[in-house]
């Protein structure tokens, strides 16, 4: 296992390239099962999740083809020959239960395994299984799998008991087959979702509602293949903005979409730093001191809980105390402990971490639990003074493209090391 080596206190300075959305990419390549025949994806990111997705189609019969220097992808789904999603791949990525939602749109049956809990918390799919019943799917649990039989599929009105990101998509890949109108009521309108509504509008599906929580769908049996651009990630650019308000420095984040960043822009232009939109991105600069700013993770256009854990390290460095509260994941805190062992002063109170600064953090060897909380740990590395060892960084790999060449691409000294 590799791990990350940080020798911290270096102010950022330069451009970044934000990559394609991780969080987008998944569900449009989901939706090239729905078409026979193949589709493009532009802008694909390098990441371990894309690969596991990748796998999980090339499984049921697409000819998957990720050209990794050029960010495209080609999913040919001429043929399916299967229509079960195992275990062992849906283990480890929750977002591998979209093939759900796949196989029911274009085989009117599937078979796929339930995804587990992870490493903060148990995420059930229960939103999801209520949506298809709806739509008259008969589904059965059998040995940890579901098994989904949509012979009698129809169109319906559904409202999501909260606007769940998956449970919106994979109610989407079926609405689009369905032809008959279909109304979601309460559904995510997080741009990944967005993303994907245009994507099967361009297939042939009839949507009404883009962006908005009720869309009001007319699918056809007859979705073509497209080409599709993933849209920016919008987390990975937040990432890299928290970043530089703890070195201090000033970065351009070339190509990320400040309209998806809204709520984390003011945030940040409140806790002190200087937030401006270029022509082709977003540029961050702090030259001060940083002030405490409390926030409320919440469905888009809220804060991000995926943002929640890098903005525990950022508020660590600022002058006073602020309260970050998860209302989405609860139990998503796993990274406050291995900050405090950097310096950070972080009291827990049920899903409200109070973060008491400015800590002067100091290098330490810490794990990483997820995907997040690694971000969160390789901030604190870059503005810790002495040497940061970060381990068990496979998590890095599912959701940042090239992280280290493009922090020492800004001036951050970070090497990959292999661990025994
Ligand atoms: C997606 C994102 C993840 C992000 C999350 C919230 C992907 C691949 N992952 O995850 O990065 O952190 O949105 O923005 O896009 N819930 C239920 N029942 C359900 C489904 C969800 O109770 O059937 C609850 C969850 O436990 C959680 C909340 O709804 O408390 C939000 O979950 P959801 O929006 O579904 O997150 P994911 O799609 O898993």
């Amino acid at each position: 296992m590799d791990k990350l080596i940080i020798q911290g206190g270096h102010e950022l300075y330069g451009n970044i390239q934000v990559a394609g959305a991780k969080n987008a990419a998944l569900p449009l390549m989901a939706a090239a099962v729905l078409a026979p025949g193949k589709t493009t994806l532009s802008n694909v990111p390098r990441l371990v999740d894309v690969g596991t997705m990748g796998r999980v189609l090339a499984n049921l019969g697409l000819e998957v083809e990720h050209d990794r220097d050029a960010g495209t992808m080609s999913l040919d789904a001429a043929n399916l020959t299967s229509d079960t999603a195992p275990y062992e791949l849906v283990k480890t990525m929750r977002a591998s239960f979209y093939a759900l939602g796949a196989l029911i749109g274009r085989l009117r049956k599937g078979k796929v395994s339930l995804p587990g809990g992870c490493a903060w918390g148990p995420r059930p799919v229960d939103i999801h299984m209520k949506g298809f019943e709806a739509m008259g799917v008969s589904i059965d649990l059998d040995e940890g799998y579901v098994v989904a039989d949509a012979a009698n599929i129809h169109g319906t009105n559904f409202v999501l008991s909260f606007p769940s990101v998956g449970a919106t998509v994979n109610l989407l890949l079926v609405a689009a087959t369905i032809p008959e109108e279909t109304v979601l009521d309460n559904v995510a309108r997080e741009p990944e979702v967005t993303a994907l509504v245009r994507m099967l509008q361009q297939m042939g599906a009839t949507i009404e509602g883009t962006g908005t929580s009720t869309l009001r769908i007319v699918g056809t049996r007859d979705l073509k293949p497209v080409q599709q651009a993933v849209i920016p990630d919008r987390i990975e650019a937040g990432t890299y903005l928290a970043a530089v308000g703890m070195t201090g420095g000033e970065i351009v984040l070339k190509g990320a979409e400040p309209e998806h960043l809204t709520m984390v822009i003011a945030k940040s232009v409140e806790a002190g730093l200087h937030v401006t939109v270029t022509v082709d991105g977003i540029r961050v600069k702090r030259n001060g001191e940083l002030r405490p700013v409390d926030v409320e993770t919440a469905v888009y256009p809220g804060f991000a809980t995926d943002m929640q854990a890098q903005w525990i390290a950022l508020m660590s460095m600022a002058n006073g105390a602020s309260f970050v509260t998860d209302t989405i994941y609860p139990d998503r805190f796993t990274h406050v402990a291995e900050l405090m062992r950097l310096g950070a002063k972080v009291t827990m109170k049920e899903n409200v971490a109070k973060v008491q600064g400015p800590s002067k953090l100091k290098g330490a060897p810490v794990m990483s639990t997820d995907l997040r909380a690694s971000a969160c740990l390789v901030l604190a590395g870059l503005a810790a003074e002495g040497e940061t060892h970060i381990s068990r960084i496979y998590h890095l790999d599912r959701g940042y493209e090239k992280l280290e060449d493009k922090l020492r691409a800004l001036g951050a000294i970070i090497d990959r090391v292999g661990e025994r």
